[in-house]
């Protein structure tokens, strides 16, 4: 069996349409994670659903499919919404597994199904104006235990790192806005305040063709040629 052949299950698929009602209404991001917040926390502590669903997923028997592009390479998409109005994400996180440092296109709702999920909120102190460098500092870091939630914004104010500091793997629900059209997201090195695009993995050989692209007819042009 297919996991399009698998169809979401009952309390998820009414947690979005709950959430799609909800959202409905409301332009200013806070105002969504207000409403999300109240929300997630309930989806979160249904510990035996998500039991169920990894084991079907185990089984290779999920309507979610691993095989599915993405941003992250430990993402699964659970639900988009009609017209892209918000989105539903699942994170697996191995032991001492974290992200990089990043932005987000989107404001969006984490929250993890078991103890134990690190998060580091930063702020950037640079003005943007020099290519490829980025300076940030760390404003806050804290721990979330199930159906604890915490939020972030689009572009820089929502920069932060996230992973799993515990000895077993941990999963987090996410669930984001309408993204903004940027196509990428930036990913920050903290020890070389570097700044660096982050593709999903359709774009991100035609981005790296057009790059190399550039750097050979620079070469090209250069003395010598
Ligand atoms: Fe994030």
């Amino acid at each position: 069996m297919t996991p399009s052949e698998q169809t979401i299950p009952r309390e998820i698929l009414e947690f979005c349409e709950r959430c799609a009602e909800g959202l409905r209404g409301l332009k200013n991001p806070r105002d969504c994670i207000t409403y999300i917040q109240k929300e997630l926390p309930l989806l979160l502590r249904e510990r035996d659903l998500f039991i169920g669903l990894l084991q079907d997923a185990v089984g290779g028997h999920s309507f979610l499919d691993p095989r599915r592009p993405t941003m992250f390479d430990n993402e699964l998409v659970v639900y988009v919404a009609q017209d892209r109005l918000f989105s539903l994400r699942m994170y697996l996180w191995g032991p001492g597994e974290f992200s990089t440092p990043h932005d987000h296109n989107a404001w969006g709702v984490l929250g993890p199904l078991s103890d134990g999920y690190s998060v580091t909120n930063y702020r950037r102190e640079d003005d943007e104006s020099r290519k490829g460098y980025a300076r940030l500092t760390e404003v806050e870091h804290f721990t979330l235990n199930q159906g604890e939630t915490t939020s972030t914004l689009p572009l820089k104010a929502g920069i932060h790192k996230t992973g799993n500091p515990t000895e077993e793997t941990l999963i987090s629900l996410n669930l984001y806005g309408k993204s903004l059209p940027r196509g990428y997201i930036n990913g920050f090195e903290l020890e070389t305040n570097r700044v660096f695009p982050i593709l999903p993995p359709r774009r991100k050989k035609e981005y790296l063709l057009f790059s190399a692209l550039v750097t050979l007819k620079k070469d090209a042009a250069g003395p010598g040629n």
